[in-house]
């Protein structure tokens, strides 16, 4: 082992492991190109069970493990593809999460001495079908590996190389032996390349993606690029590969078979992401046979606008980390195809490939089942930013070629996909010559996509301007072209390449995005922060966190952000952005006012698909009373193209539902089964108003008495006399309610720790709307009344609500008014007004709402009003850090109650209201960090209930605009009703 002192720093270093630290991005491996699969060369996946052995630092072990003949005996095992730090029950270390600051002292290209080094050996045999007399050029492919790798072959080092998320080869057919092959290879958690990847995700490293020993037969294809350009006013594509080596281009389903490098123009139908069509080819050469799938698009910035075969486009976008709860960024094929069939699923027309180019699979399902990708270079640097950007590996000349092999490996790997319309040359990596230089490369190489970053503010290297987190208003002000800005800039569409922060709760206001999306041209669209909550499945928490696993540096939850929960079961978040997407609009006269239809019944449907017509779907009406559908047909929608508008009529409405709340519903639905949805899926839906809801008007009859048993009676209801406080209705226990303006602050009340704007869920903690009292003032029997009178206020403060309870009964029923009326200065919002009470048992509910999810005011979209049904644990939304949610948004009645029969305590609202239902208090939410915290709370008998006259917005605050003002619910005087009853049956 020789030891040299390395200057300036003078720490010892061990030589043989100096490419951990070196600027280089490797050395041995071969010029990127094309990633494809040939079905008629041999391969070998070396996927599977390989020896695994953990030291703590770089240089720990020499490199002897590497010999053949070396004694592994004793060595652990791992899975590749696979992270160590999630396999072997915490023997390997642990996944660390930071947003953006290195877990390590930035001291580039420098890495800690305690560098988790993992060393791997896999011993393989050649396939008996491998041809005999191997070709020389036999490769060795590594799909992706965290962050820095040495590799030997049967003992002989053949290189090493950074760069995770991209793929790397070496020429080994020399060094293969038809039996007893070792291949080593020797990870790095740490090394120079960690200052590149400093990506808002876990720290997983590991071989995690494929490696594969690909046979190179003499005359097989190198690298190759398939250019298929659409003119759509001719209606043809132009179609050539250009290879390497030289062959023929066969495309049968055209009648094409042509040399390569020749372009050939025919009749097409052309590729965009709502009509995938792609045609098989064959690069043929005369050793190799390579599958073709070809999309013809042309992808233009023509006026001022991205445009795709001459239409501009609308990105519906999600931005999209690779993850498993299990197996972190190690995805297996139907785990992509359940993201790609969820996402269309979901009215998601685009991903970017956020922060770092995806499996290379997962292209090919984009290609297939049809999404546009804004395919993003394996680079952030965002640490950087702690010291003013001082040393950013972008801005200084040594890094420029790691950076260019970053762009070439991605740009050379996925040059072939038709779904990849945009290259992103990386994430909140500052600005500098680097960027520039890989801008130029790209465009010299591939002329024929667009170009983004969004941290080129003045678009000096871009095609498009691009933000993340941009309020609605300065949207709008974009969109208007009222922004200013560079000369270029200007002439530029805007995308949102990320917005709608969806950690926890959230986000609110996308169907307000999505209106000034459809407004103005410049803004194409935008892509959801982010695809999926990245938890870590564990035992002890259900899903982990940062800082579950000891980190001393961590970013908590921001790492669960996503519109799936970590298991891939979408949130509301999901379902709401599904609605505020959706292709077609379908509106009434009216509608929106509380005024409905026109009597004349006609609904106006609206094609915004920017490509395909309506012929794939099928209209539905229903017509509901009281929530329920009575009667239901066909709706005659004719196909619209995109754009286009037609006004159809709906039938007359069935006349015997006088004194009902009566409304249609009309729904567009897939016509027949189709790639990724069956027949009846639901695609796009509106409701429309016709009759409102009669009033629940009781008379107030009784009059209140002491029963002499220290309780008040009034109609079915006792009361605590010397609290006025309710304790039964009928036979059923009660425990208040009370005036409640408390919920558990989701992420977004919350807000960011670094933002400057106002945080409301902070000051709610601040001011103690936490801990309100209730005092009370009087207790009155009135002729026809209880009258209950109480200021409910935080200590040390002067704000406060006078609350006044006014009970009635007409003998069966028992109404509640509550009249609210602030008093001091309230310079918040309040979380929520309502009251809370308490039923001793409960487990199913019953209601005529908003439904079946979720909903609060700037999320409730995707409520559709009906009569829904629930238990009790189902109304809970799982959110991985606990906080306020599962209102049911609108709700005109619900019941909740027990038994098949439903023995229930049913609760009128008038208005409508919001109904949330849970095991626990809010307080327990709110101090919950798992939801095991609560799942591991003594279940109490008591259910409690909060029925709000109001909710707060919810916004995106955490780590974006706040509620708007139209949602935010400010201390007014308030009034709203309740008419409780005991049902039974
Ligand atoms: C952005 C960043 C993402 C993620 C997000 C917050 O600034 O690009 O990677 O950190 O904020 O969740």
């Amino acid at each position: 082992m020789s030891v040299r002192t390395t200057s300036p720093t003078s720490v010892p270093y061990v030589e043989y492991v100096e490419y951990v630290e070196d600027l280089s991005p490797g050395r041995g491996t071969l010029p990127p190109r094309a990633w494809y699969a040939s079905s008629d060369v041999v391969s070998l996946s070396l996927d599977g069970s390989w020896r695994f052995r953990l030291s703590a630092t770089a240089d720990a072990e020499d490199d002897s493990f590497a010999e053949e003949g070396y004694d592994s005996g004793d060595w652990a095992e791992v899975t590749v593809p696979g992270h160590w730090v999630l396999q072997g029950d915490g023997d390997f270390g642990a996944p660390i999460y930071t947003n953006h600051l290195y877990p390590f002292p930035v001291d580039p290209p420098r890495v800690p001495t305690e560098n988790p080094t993992g060393d791997h050996l896999r011993f393989f045999d050649l396939p008996d079908d491998w041809p005999a007399s191997s070709h020389p050029d036999a490769v060795l492919r590594f799909d992706g590996v965290e962050s820095c790798a040495r590799v030997w072959l049967n003992g002989t080092d053949i290189g090493e190389f950074k760069g995770s998320r991209l793929p790397h080869e070496f020429a080994v057919g020399h060094l293969l032996k038809p039996a007893g092959n070792v291949l080593a290879v020797r990870v790095h958690q740490w090394s120079a390349g960690s200052y590149l990847e400093d990506q808002d995700q876990w720290w997983l490293p590991g071989i995690f993606r494929d490696v594969t020993l690909l046979h190179r037969p003499a005359g097989s294809a190198l690298d190759f690029f398939v250019h298929a350009s659409y003119d759509h006013r001719e209606g043809t594509g132009t179609l050539r590969v250009d290879s390497e080596v030289d062959g023929r281009v066969v495309v049968p389903g055209l009648d094409i078979d042509t040399k390569t490098g020749q372009a050939v123009v025919v009749p097409v139908r052309p590729w965009t992401a709502e009509t995938p069509h792609l045609y098989d080819g064959t690069l043929v050469t005369d050793g190799e046979r390579v599958p073709l799938r070809i999309g013809f698009r042309t992808v233009a910035l023509e006026d001022g606008l991205i445009k795709v075969n001459g239409r501009a486009i609308l990105f519906r976008g999600v931005n999209r980390h690779e993850w498993h709860p299990e197996h972190g960024r190690a995805l297996d094929l139907e785990t992509m195809r359940e993201d790609v069939l969820l996402m269309k699923r979901h009215n998601v027309n685009a991903v970017r490939t956020s922060h770092y180019p995806p499996h290379p699979a997962f292209l090919d399902l984009c290609d297939e089942y049809g999404l546009w990708v804004v395919d993003e270079c394996d680079l952030e640097t965002h640490g950087f930013t702690e010291q003013a950007w001082r040393d950013n590996p972008v801005d200084d000349d040594r890094w420029t070629p790691a950076l260019l092999d970053r762009a070439a490996r991605m740009v050379e790997r996925d040059k072939n996909h038709p779904s990849v319309v945009v290259w992103s040359l990386g994430n909140e990596a500052g600005t500098g010559r680097g960027l520039t230089a890989m801008a130029e490369w790209i465009r010299g190489r591939d002329g024929s996509r667009l170009l983004h970053y969004e941290g080129d503010r003045n678009c000096r290297d871009t095609d498009v301007y691009s933000r993340m987190y941009a309020d609605h208003a300065e949207v709008e002000r974009i969109g208007r072209g009222l922004d200013g800005g560079p000369r270029k800039r200007r002439r530029l569409p805007l995308i949102l390449c990320e917005y709608g922060h969806a950690m926890g709760n959230g986000p609110g206001g996308l169907a307000d995005y999505q209106r000034i999306f459809e407004e103005y041209d410049r803004i194409q669209g935008g892509f959801i922060w982010e695809w999926i909550d990245h938890g870590v499945k564990d035992e002890r928490y259900g899903f982990a966190y940062g800082g579950d696993f000891g980190e001393e540096l961590h970013d908590g939850n921001f790492v669960c952000d996503g519109l799936l929960f970590p298991d891939r079961t979408p949130s509301p978040g999901l379902l709401e952005y599904k609605k505020a997407i959706e292709p077609v609009r379908i509106k009434g006269d009216g509608i929106g006012t509380g005024v409905g239809i026109d009597v004349g019944g006609t609904v106006r449907v609206t094609n915004t698909y920017d490509f395909a017509d309506l012929s794939a779907l099928a209209f539905e009406w229903s017509y509901d009373v009281d929530g329920e559908a009575v009667e239901a047909g066909a709706l005659n929608v004719p196909a619209l193209a995109p754009g286009e508008s037609a006004d159809v009529k709906l039938p007359e409405p069935p006349a015997d539902a006088r004194g009902a709340e009566t409304r249609w519903t009309v729904r567009a639905a897939l016509a027949e089964d189709s790639a990724w949805g069956a027949k009846g899926h639901l695609v796009a839906w509106a409701q429309l108003p016709l009759a409102g809801r009669p009033l629940v008007g009781i008379a107030a009859g009784e009059r209140p008495v002491r029963d002499g048993r220290g309780g008040i009676k009034l109609g079915p209801a006792v009361f605590a006399s010397r609290t006025g406080e309710l304790t039964t209705v009928g036979g059923i226990d009660v425990v208040g309610p009370k005036l409640d303006v408390w919920r558990a602050p989701t992420d977004n009340d919350m807000g960011a720790a670094w933002q400057s704007d106002v945080r409301y869920g902070v000051l709610w903690r601040k001011l103690g709307l936490h801990r309100m009292r209730h005092r009370l003032d009087a207790v009155e029997l009135a002729d026809d009344a209880l009258i209950v009178r109480t200021r409910v206020a935080p200590a040390a403060s002067e704000v406060g609500l006078r609350t006044v309870y006014r009970w009635t009964s007409d003998g069966t029923r028992l109404r509640l008014t509550v009249s609210v009326a602030p008093e001091g200065d309230w310079n918040v919002p309040l979380p929520r007004l309502g009251v809370r009470l308490g039923l001793t048992a409960g487990d199913r509910v019953r209601w005529h709402g908003g439904g079946p999810g979720e909903g609060y005011p700037d999320t409730d979209s995707a409520s559709m009003l009906g009569r829904w049904e629930s238990t009790v644990d189902e109304l809970q939304t799982p959110y991985v850090r606990p906080q306020e949610n599962g209102a049911r948004a609108a709700v005109r009645w619900a019941e909740i109650g027990t038994g098949p029969g439903l023995r229930a305590l049913r609760v009128e609202g008038e208005p409508e209201f919001w109904f949330t239902a849970r095991r626990w208090t809010s307080e327990q939410l709110d101090a919950a960090d798992h939801l095991t915290d609560l799942t591991d709370l003594t279940p109490g008998d008591t259910v409690w209930v909060n029925l709000d006259h109001g909710q707060q917005g919810i916004g995106s605050q955490s780590c974006g605009p706040g509620v708007l003002p139209r949602y935010q619910l400010w201390a007014r005087p308030a009034q709203f009703s309740f008419v409780f009853s005991e049902i039974d049956g």
